[in-house]
């Protein structure tokens, strides 16, 4: 457990170093996105952050993370500013890649000298930071799309046309009844999954599959983008603004072909493949022309535990649920108050499943992630749902 633990550290440490590496020189402390950091500083914030936990909280020796709070502390540091610091310019892959091994090595021996310290029972915190790394590799992802995004793609000839399909009405009926949600093991999950607590869930039905590009195409060709009456208001206010017309990485070429940009550049769009690319507001609109609702994220965590065929289902693109990221009765934040609390603010809404970018430590029932609605660049879709 322990040593396969401090393996998989490792492990994401490489990816982060590779996403890092495998980017121009010059797209590397480069801001795509007024949402995304520099691919710099992302990979500058998991040494720091292991470092922290492990150097300045557990071993109480400050040395190597004092100077960098105000950097890497994503909330002393505007991201604005994130691309520019010696450590984002000269030597930080260097400097990363010492406190990564340092960090496995201090690991490792912490756990097998039984250290005594809170944060290192059942391993906690190398959980915790495997798990941090990872969404932090997502996010390096996201940034990699941006900016293929913004690269010229010329003429893209599609191969396999995008076909539109008719929207499928939600299959599966659950009865709901007193169910529990969360996680069951303390040490392996984040604060906001925590505690495991039963919920009383009335009966519902949900798809199978979630929303797929080619039923997307169907909402698109139906107009849905133009009609007010699928739209909340404030997505229309987000609409009237925006003025979206597809999922925010799909184009036409000039025979109208769509196609889409990923982040290995053009490629065709599978009519059968989740959708995509759209924030709340979209999400929202799609199941309102389909006669359906977002499900909430009890009804979709329940569906992923009771139902093997859903829970194969998911992972392609994360997909918004109905309410907002809200704290579970008698959460405590763990291991520190920004962590989720922060979030819990009515303004950010709950995804569940994982995207085709998310590391698959993360991709679980109970997973939490939040987001605000207007947010189109997280690999994100939808699953239709319904009342009995
Ligand atoms: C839960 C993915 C929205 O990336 O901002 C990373 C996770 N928290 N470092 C984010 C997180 C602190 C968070 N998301
Ligand atoms: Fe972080």
């Amino acid at each position: 457990m322990n040593t396969s633990s401090v393996n998989m550290l490792h492990h994401t440490q490489e990816q982060g170093l590779a996403l890092f590496n495998a980017a121009p020189k010059h797209s590397q402390h480069r801001q795509y996105h007024k949402d995304l950091s520099p691919l710099s500083w992302h990979l500058g914030h998991m040494a720091f952050i292991e470092t922290y936990w492990i150097r300045e909280i557990i071993q109480n020796d400050k040395r190597e993370t004092a100077h960098l709070h105000d950097f890497y502390l994503p909330e002393r540091s505007p991201k604005t500013e994130r691309g520019k610091t010696l450590e984002a310019q000269t030597g930080l892959e260097h400097w990363a890649r010492t406190l990564f091994a340092q960090n496995c090595q201090r690991l490792a021996s912490l756990i097998e000298g039984h250290d005594p310290h809170p944060l290192l029972r059942d391993h906690y915190v190398l959980h915790f930071l495997i798990q941090h790394n990872a969404q932090h590799l997502e996010t390096m992802r996201m940034v990699l799309q941006q900016q293929m995004l913004g690269e010229p793609h010329g003429h893209y000839k599609v191969a396999h046309p995008l076909e539109a399909r008719p929207s499928a009405t939600p299959q599966i009926h659950l009865s709901g009844g007193l169910i529990h949600l969360g996680h069951n093991n303390n040490a392996e999950a984040f604060d906001n999954e925590l505690p495991h607590h039963p919920v009383d869930l009335k009966a519902f039905k949900i798809a199978a599959k979630p929303v797929s590009n080619g039923e997307f195409l169907g909402f698109i060709e139906a107009n849905g983008y133009q009609e007010k009456c699928y739209w909340s208001d404030r997505g229309w206010q987000w609409q009237h603004v925006f003025r979206a017309n597809s999922p925010e990485h799909w184009y036409q070429n000039k025979e109208g072909a769509w196609y889409a940009v990923g982040l290995g550049g053009p490629k065709d769009i599978d009519t059968e493949s989740a959708v995509m690319g759209i924030n709340h507001f979209e999400a929202e609109a799609f199941a309102h022309y389909a006669k359906c609702r977002l499900p909430h994220e009890q009804e979709w965590e329940h569906a992923m535990v009771t139902n093997s065929d859903i829970a194969a289902s998911t992972g392609e693109s994360w997909e918004w649920c109905k309410n907002t990221f809200y704290p579970y009765p008698g959460y405590r934040p763990f291991p520190y108050e920004r962590y989720s609390s922060t979030w819990f603010d009515d303004q950010h809404f709950s995804l569940r499943g994982g995207s085709h970018h998310t590391e698959a430590m993360i991709k679980r029932a109970s997973f939490r992630n939040f987001y605000s609605p207007d947010k189109r660049h997280i690999f994100a879709g939808l699953r239709l749902a319904q009342d009995a």
